[in-house]
């Protein structure tokens, strides 16, 4: 439950990154011995992605922000439940083919974001020397023996099919080569760590990741790099509300794009080192934007800048190009008054509006985000049913947001009533 309006004041320290957290507990998975991680968010996707490594035959014990993963033996069988909940969980192909010889995955449940094969991550797993079936609703990978290395050139730079290949080859014989590689920086946090077990991994980063295969890989340590979304989801809380404050522990050289549109939009943005502080400008200016893969302004915040634009004084125009559904969320905009028109890929935002609260209900993970910053800015109390989706990559979001002047409280679902907020 959220009151407005509020005017968001004060500082906000980042957790660990998401995106980079479960491919480093998945990279674990390569080697042997007792890996140890710092600065992991406590969110309900790590929990998720713990109980996947320990239905595989590794041992995780994950204490405040450290984690230890102990690996041995382990088997290629992914409990049916773990990979529906979770899409991530696809990500233990590459790694288990590459260890073990064979991999069974359930198909990844269906997602609100719009269609999301695979198509890319079995190509190169097949150019590799895999064979994949499907029976049922489950994905078989074998490789008797062995995977080998290839030259691969991915249709379009996705994320997870670069990470599950670099794995992969990493213990594939001879060399692979990925063109057209996603550049997340989340990918150079595992390269790293995949260097540190002994891997020889070169290029995340830039479209070419080189990989030489070598017998074996040992364990390592790490501390998770921050968390870019949530930096910039934060960092809109305070524009969205007419507030100003710092985001601290985060990396602001990775929202780059971000950080521009803020000051497009009229914000006061100064870095210094790992902090940000952002100072709302009396009149939000309207702004225009295209999502892209790594450089490009990241999809994960689109629906944050929608929330945004919804303050800002004129049109403001989105395009979103990397997923192809990502705007179920403006249904709920408009619930609480917002005027957005969705067009295809395109939507339009016309501001400022006055908001005022509703009952609204969160899809997804930055849906549900959008949805809360919207509600911050909004006349009255809005009820985000859902709020299981902000968990799963938010940490302690209403703790943090409450620290910064949010009125925003956690309530069980009573039947229909909702408690009044006092
Ligand atoms: C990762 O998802 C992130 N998740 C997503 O963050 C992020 O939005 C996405 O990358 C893009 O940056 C994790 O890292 C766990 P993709 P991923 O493969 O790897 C299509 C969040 O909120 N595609 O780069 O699944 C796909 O349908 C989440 O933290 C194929 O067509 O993203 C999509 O349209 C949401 N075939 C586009 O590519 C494939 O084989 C980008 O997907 C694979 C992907």
């Amino acid at each position: 439950m959220v009151e407005g309006p509020c005017r968001l004041q004060g500082a906000v320290q980042i957790s660990g990154a998401k995106n980079s957290a479960l491919k480093l507990m998945v990279a674990a998975l390569l080697g042997q011995g007792t890996f140890s991680l710092e600065n992991v968010p406590r969110i309900t996707d790590v929990q998720t992605m713990a109980e996947v490594l320990e239905s595989l035959g590794a041992g995780v014990v994950f204490q405040d922000h450290r984690m230890e993963i102990r690996v041995g033996a382990l088997h290629g069988r992914t409990p049916e439940h773990l990979v529906r909940s979770m899409r991530a969980s696809v990500q233990v192909m590459g790694p288990l083919l590459a260890r073990l010889g064979w991999v069974e995955v359930a198909l990844p449940g269906g997602c609100a974001i719009g269609s999301r094969p695979l198509d890319i991550h079995l190509a190169g797993l097949r150019q590799m020397g895999a064979s994949i079936t499907l029976n049922g609703s489950r994905l078989v990978a074998e490789a008797p023996r062995g995977l080998r290395g290839a030259d691969i050139t991915l249709r379009y730079p996705s994320v997870g099919a670069t990470e599950n290949i670099m794995m992969a080859a990493t213990l594939a014989k001879g060399e692979t080569v990925i063109r057209n590689a996603a550049q997340e920086p989340e990918i150079t946090d595992v390269q790293a760590f995949l260097q540190a077990m002994g891997a020889q991994v070169e290029g995340a980063g830039t479209p070419v990741i080189k990989v030489k295969g070598v017998g074996e890989l040992g364990c390592a340590q790490a501390a998770v790099m921050p968390d870019r979304i949530e930096a910039g989801t934060y960092l809109l809380g305070f524009l969205v509300t007419g507030g100003e404050g710092i985001v601290s522990k985060a990396r602001p050289e990775h929202f780059a794009p971000l950080l521009n549109v803020m000051r497009a939009m009229g914000a006061t943005v100064d870095v210094d080192g790992d902090q940000v502080y952002v100072a709302a400008p009396r009149r939000l200016r309207s702004f225009g934007l295209v999502t892209k893969p790594y450089p490009g302004f990241p999809t994960d915040l689109q629906p944050q800048m929608v929330a945004a634009a919804t303050q800002a004084h004129g049109a403001s125009e989105l395009k979103e190009t990397v997923f192809d559904q990502r705007f179920g969320y403006l249904t709920e905009l408009k619930k609480l008054g917002a005027v957005v028109r969705q067009k295809g890929q395109k939507v339009t935002v016309h501001g400022p509006v006055r908001l005022k609260g509703a009952e609204l209900k969160a899809g997804d993970l930055r849906a549900g985000a959008a949805l809360v910053l919207a509600a911050l800015a909004a006349q009255g109390t809005s009820v985000i049913r859902g709020a299981q989706h902000i968990d799963r990559g938010y940490e302690a979001m209403e703790s943090k947001l409450s620290a910064v002047g949010a009125c925003i409280r956690r309530v069980e679902e009573m039947g229909g009533s909702t408690c009044s907020m006092n």
